[in-house]
């Protein structure tokens, strides 16, 4: 498929509703901060590099946000890997009837926007030159209609490309979680996408330890397989929390296989939930106070 501006069976989206950004075609240096509506809390979940678990931790926090009764929702900002259709076995196309993109939703009640629904199969890829892709993430807050949720969680690809910087230049953040696993030796990427973050002035809510260690099958004992974790130390360097520590649990990646990743719960879950939740609520107070 040639590298050209929109990929052959893709659909692009119609006008959004509302948001002046997203209006705006997300031309460099006109970007500006879209309101939040009637979205209660927005939160991007990211990580330095790829395949640390972001969007299988989206998923599961999602659903465990869910499960408590909240309204929740959730932008697949990985434009060229998108993942979250798949783990909850949701197909496009999403309708449009002329007053901006409807969500899909999740077998529990999540609301689901993903590039992932604009191309006709799983194997198409998505390739969009930036700023395509740059309208294409204004969109999908803007041109959405996301309704009233207590959370949008945004899956993030890694990195520090041009997505984190539209979605930190266009769309109302309260913060940002990362996403690292024990073995990060590449902490030096995840630190420049925090300081990426940090630099323009997104609040770091903390850290989610995914694949900390396993449960022996026999004993239950728990075991670190690549030794004492890093990421406390990670985020201690920070100022942040360890807002969650999930162990490598096998079934997870059947249940992602067969699209049922609601279905994944956990003490550890439901302990990132709360913390989770926490630690939004305390972002704001502080952005209160400092007002
Ligand atoms: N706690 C866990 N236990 C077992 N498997 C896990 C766990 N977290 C993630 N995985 C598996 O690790 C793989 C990568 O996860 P995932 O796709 O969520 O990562 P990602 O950071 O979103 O990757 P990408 O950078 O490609 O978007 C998947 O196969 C997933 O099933
Ligand atoms: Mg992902």
């Amino acid at each position: 498929m040639a590298p050209s501006g929109e990929a052959p069976g893709s659909r692009p989206p119609s006008s959004p509703p509302h948001a002046a950004a997203a209006r705006g075609g997300g031309g460099r240096g006109l970007l500006q901060r879209m309101d939040k509506g009637l979205v209660r809390h927005v939160v991007a979940i990211g990580s330095g590099k790829g395949g640390v678990g972001k969007s299988s931790v989206t998923a599961m926090l999602a659903a465990e946000l869910r499960r408590r009764d909240l309204a929740v929702g959730i932008l697949d900002a990985d434009i060229t890997g998108p993942s979250i259709p798949k783990l909850y076995g949701l197909t496009g196309p999403l309708a449009d009837r002329g007053e901006g993109i409807e969500p899909a939703t999740s077998r529990s009640g999540i609301s689901v926007v993903s590039s992932q629904f604009m191309v006709e199969d799983e194997q198409t890829p998505v390739i969009w030159r930036g700023p395509l892709v740059t309208r294409l993430i204004t969109q999908f807050f803007g041109g959405v209609n996301w309704g009233a949720l207590d959370y949008l969680l945004i899956d993030m690809p890694p990195g520090t490309s041009d997505v984190p910087l539209t979605v930190f230049q266009t769309i109302p953040i309260d913060g940002m979680v990362f996403v690292l696993t024990p073995q990060d030796l590449a902490a030096l990427i995840v630190k420049k996408a925090m300081n990426m973050a940090r630099d323009l002035h997104v609040p770091l809510l903390g850290v989610v330890d995914n694949m900390a260690w396993i449960a022996c099958p026999h004993c239950h004992e728990r075991i670190e397989l690549f030794g004492p974790s890093r990421v406390p130390k990670v985020a201690a360097e920070y100022g942040i929390p360890v807002l969650g520590q999930l162990p490598v649990v096998p079934s997870i990646s059947e249940l992602a296989d067969e699209g049922r990743i609601e279905e994944a719960t956990s003490t550890e879950l439901g302990a990132l939930a709360d913390a989770f939740v926490r630690s939004v609520d305390e972002v704001n107070q502080r952005s209160v106070r400092t007002l």
